[in-house]
């Protein structure tokens, strides 16, 4: 079969670019040679159109709704696995044996400690510092505590700055957050699993014992199975970009942190229950969707539009069975805010403005209401997110580092400013 061709037409000239395909989804048209048979670029600001890489970590159907973790489910990941077994299958591409779950799992937990110095590092911040600020700063600051032991092109120290990252990072999230509460910081114990041993270090105070409640810790996990990767998100890409240039590992993911506070990204969580208690009530609702809909206000509903579903964000469904259980343990009845979220949801989904756009929920729209009544604040929301979303980062970054073919990422762009023009001395402006 003759291989599959795309062409351009510039100037009277035509191109052909090959188009190559993958396991599954969209081909590609590869344009690398364009701008040298043609002299022109393409434009696509936003990336809407762009494959930025070849990856085989995750797969999206925005149109089905399907979301796969090196070919498995989200759902089904979520339902059956833990979170360190997801970091396994992302990291090595397989799910593990039970030897080799263990292992991981042991080498992950003892990983957990920070250089004690650490601490130090946190006192330079007010206690009023937003937790995001201070995690972009510690886990950067972490290249410092390890830049001579990070030969990034050795494969052994890749996996081991990949085990620190997924180890430490929920380790200095509960840091930010004590420090943000004036708490003592509580060491991470070995005896608790992964997502146990974050809620103790979160919650736990030296003065009584930390309950560990199994049905919020699970439902933790799961929510941290949901937020692991997503293909070439905003703060991925931000990762691939910083990595291409061969940066230490941990600054690399401290820029894959910067991006994802944003509101139109990861920052999405928080900006959405402080969208939800805004509106309050739901009789305010319709003002609410009035104002998204309306091209001259810059208001969004939060929590909802993906740049790539077009259809339900399986992690949402999944997010709300989850907000549901975490609540009927708590014994919260008629939350408000989550009264508030269905209907919003319901009124959404069959106004037409938000069919004609394809917006329904995304992963961002239930989450806030379950992690406020776990009992963390708004300000962590995006915090938990990021924990989450390190092995993802991670496993991204070390994916292309391993590609053959990878070189530092340089974009061009569509110039508008001045033509040349001659400097005028200031006695002639
Ligand atoms: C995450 O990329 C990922 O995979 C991200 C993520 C991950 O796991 O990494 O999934 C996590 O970031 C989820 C998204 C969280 N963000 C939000 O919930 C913020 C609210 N959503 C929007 O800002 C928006 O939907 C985006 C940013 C998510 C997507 O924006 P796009 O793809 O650039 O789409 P767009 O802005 O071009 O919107 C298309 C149209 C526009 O109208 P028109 O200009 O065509 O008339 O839909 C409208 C938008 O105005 N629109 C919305 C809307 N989202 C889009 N209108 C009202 N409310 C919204 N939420």
């Amino acid at each position: 079969m003759s291989a599959k061709t795309g062409s351009v037409t510039l100037g009277g000239k035509t191109v052909e670019m090959p188009v190559k395909s993958g396991s599954i989804g969209p081909d590609v048209i590869d344009i690398s040679k364009l701008y040298a048979q043609t002299g022109a670029f393409t434009f696509d600001p936003g990336f809407t159109s762009t494959a930025s890489c070849e990856s085989g970590i995750t797969y999206i159907d925005g149109d089905e709704g399907v979301l796969l973790h090196r070919g498995f489910p989200i759902d089904q990941l979520a339902e059956h696995g833990d979170f360190l077994e997801t970091c396994y299958l992302l990291l090595y591409g397989e799910l593990p044996t039970a030897a080799q779950k263990q292992d991981f799992d042991y080498r992950v937990t003892r990983h957990t400690m920070v250089h004690e110095q650490m601490a130090r590092f946190f006192q330079g911040f007010r206690r009023d510092a937003h937790p995001m600020a201070v995690m972009v700063a510690a886990v950067g600051a972490l290249a410092a505590f390890y830049h001579d032991s990070t030969d990034i092109s050795d494969p052994q120290q890749r996996m081991i700055a990949s085990m620190r990252m997924i180890a430490k990072v929920p380790t200095l999230a509960a840091m930010a957050y004590k420090y943000t509460i004036g708490q003592p910081f509580v060491y991470p114990k070995n005896s608790l699993d992964y997502t146990a041993n974050f809620l103790n270090m979160c919650f736990a105070v030296p003065c009584e014992d930390y309950k560990i409640n199994p049905v919020l810790a699970r439902a933790l996990d799961r929510i941290f199975i949901l937020h692991a990767d997503h293909e070439q998100n905003a703060s991925t890409s931000t990762v691939r970009l910083a990595g291409s240039s061969g940066a230490n590992p941990f600054a690399c993911i401290a820029a894959g942190i910067a991006c994802l506070w944003g509101p139109a990204h990861g920052g999405a969580n928080e900006a959405a229950l402080k969208m939800l208690s805004e509106i309050g009530t739901v009789d305010r609702i319709p003002e609410f969707v009035k104002k998204a809909k309306d091209k001259n206000d810059p208001f969004r509903l939060m929590g909802f539009g993906h740049r790539v579903y077009k259809n339900y964000d399986p992690r949402a469904k999944i997010m709300q069975k989850t907000c549901h259980e975490v609540l009927a343990e708590l014994g919260v009845k008629d939350e408000p805010l989550l009264e508030v979220a269905i209907e919003l949801e319901r009124i959404a989904l069959s106004d037409e403005y938000f069919i004609e756009k394809k917006l329904y929920p995304n992963v961002d729209f239930y989450s806030g209401i379950t992690l406020k009544a776990m009992g963390f604040p708004t300000s962590m929301f995006t915090v938990l997110f990021a924990v989450a979303r390190t092995v993802g980062w991670i496993a991204q970054w070390k994916e292309m580092i391993e590609d053959p073919t990878q070189k530092i990422g340089r974009p061009r762009q569509l110039y508008t400013g001045a033509p040349k023009r001659d400097y005028v001395p200031v006695s002639k402006r």
